[in-house]
């Protein structure tokens, strides 16, 4: 760990803070540890996937229940959650909405290669609340990108996709780039540091540039090269960024005026507001993708998109010869995601939840404000909607600048010492959701244990 100085932090006070969080975490979690051991016998790392070890814990935390805001683990501890599945469960762990659908869809058959009797209904509530006329469902988000961007390259003929440098949109190959302004004339993008087994060069199908830049954006699309453009209305998973002032208008003005797809991946921004971020800003894109949330937490994705669109994957079938698409998976689209699709719709992104989303978000950023200036930090708060995220120092203007802010060892240790206190922050960088059932109250918990933690490690400014 390195625990070296920054201004507001006393690097001496925060090593000694995580060792004893580390010890009090190890006393408290018998059964955690004794799980751990055992599966460690039969899964990879220990767990069932990868990033499960990606929390502070020193061993894996076991979760017996989640219900509404709270976690159970296995040794008797409860926890509110903020993190809520990094986004899955952000209207709350098992509602009661979504459980009734899986007990009555469950029951009435999970899959068959049919489309459901509900099909048509769904699509129109889709269309109502999102504002596309066309739609179609995936499994997860990671493929609701990769096919849209599919059918961006077959409708443009062009081969070449655009991204936020720091973008995460899943593990869709051709967006797990990073820009390289030295690398210019091979592109200036090249794959992520530490991908397992690539064996091509998605630098060489992918732009990124930086997020907030305009310039950048009309500088690669004016090569004629680029089908699609697919970006996060906010960046999310770089820590927060924020668009400019009309920086997100412009980008659907020059999309369009070069003839390029313009893919708004709202799956962590659905937070924003009924109807997601798009809606409330009127942000017209080509395609809109969706998943995590938007069937209550049921591994469930959808992808709008316009008439034209529309129009260009019909002529793109016509002209095919047939064969594998290389789009579609067995279990996308299967009835019981749809009827939790469809709960999801109807009962949980109402107005009043939206309502109760916003209000409690709010609270929660303004008192965060409040336990900064009191601890003289520089630090800042940014939201959309439902989902918060605090940072250290000034907002930041792109994927780069956020990702020099960071600072993993303050991270992990705040994380662990909230948990250790009943309190699940995301184990990336600093995010909170509020769900419809998170309350001011749940909010006040969360700000004193925070504000308890600064205390211990500020040091005089
Ligand atoms: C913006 C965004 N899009 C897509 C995805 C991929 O979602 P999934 O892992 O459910 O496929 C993620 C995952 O974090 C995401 O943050």
């Amino acid at each position: 760990m390195n625990y070296a100085r920054r201004p507001g932090i006393d690097s001496e006070a925060l090593r000694r803070m995580s060792e004893r969080e580390r010890t009090i975490f190890v006393a408290t979690h018998p059964e955690s540890a004794r799980l751990a051991r055992a599966s460690a016998a039969h899964w990879l790392n220990g767990v069932p996937m990868h990033w499960m070890r990606d929390w502070s814990t020193p061993h894996p935390l076991f979760v017996r229940r989640a219900q509404g805001v709270e976690v159970e683990d296995v040794d008797g501890n409860s926890y509110l959650d903020f993190c809520f599945g990094d986004t899955g469960a952000m209207f709350g762990h098992s509602p009661p909405a979504i459980a009734r659908a899986l007990a009555q869809a469950g029951a009435m058959g999970i899959t068959s290669m049919l489309p459901a009797e509900r099909v048509a209904r769904v699509g129109e509530k889709l269309a109502n609340l999102f504002g596309l006329p066309f739609w179609q469902m995936t499994q997860t988000a990671t493929d609701a990108n990769r096919y849209a961007l599919r059918w961006a390259r077959a409708i443009t003929a062009r081969q070449r996709v655009l991204v936020f440098d720091g973008c995460y949109h899943g593990t869709v190959d051709e967006t797990l780039v990073r820009a390289v302004p030295e690398l210019k004339e091979k592109g200036g993008t090249r794959a992520r540091a530490g991908l397992i087994g690539m064996n091509h060069d998605v630098g060489a199908t992918t732009d990124a540039v930086p997020f907030n830049d305009l310039a950048a954006v009309e500088r690669v699309l004016a090569r004629g090269r680029t089908a699609a453009l697919i970006a996060e209305p906010v960046m999310t998973n770089i820590g927060m960024v924020l668009p400019q002032e009309g920086f997100l208008r412009k980008l659907r003005e020059v999309t369009r005026k070069h003839g390029v797809l313009f893919i708004v991946d709202e799956t962590h921004t659905l937070s924003t507001a009924r109807g997601g971020y798009a809606r409330a800003q009127n942000l017209e894109p080509d395609f809109w993708v969706c998943g995590k949330a938007i069937a209550g937490a049921m591994p469930c994705a959808v992808f709008g998109f316009t008439a034209e669109v529309e129009a260009g994957m019909r002529r793109v079938q016509e002209d095919r010869a047939g064969g594998h698409s290389g789009m579609g998976t067995t279990l996308s689209a299967n009835a019981l995601a749809l009827a939790c699709l469809e709960a999801c719709l109807d009962e949980l992104m109402t107005p009043s939840n939206y309502a109760a989303m916003e209000a409690t978000a709010s609270y929660l950023s303004e008192g965060l404000g409040r336990v900064f200036a009191e601890e003289a930090l520089d630090w800042h708060v940014a939201r959309v909607g439902a989902r918060l995220e605090f940072g250290f120092g000034a907002p930041a203007r792109d994927g780069v600048e956020s990702e020099r802010a960071a600072w993993p060892e303050l991270e992990h240790a705040i994380h662990l010492y909230l948990l250790n206190r009943g309190v699940l922050l995301t184990p990336f960088h600093n995010m909170m959701l509020c769900s419809p059932v998170t309350t001011t109250a749940h909010a006040d918990m969360l700000l004193k244990h925070l504000h308890d933690c600064l205390r211990e490690i500020g040091s005089e400014p």
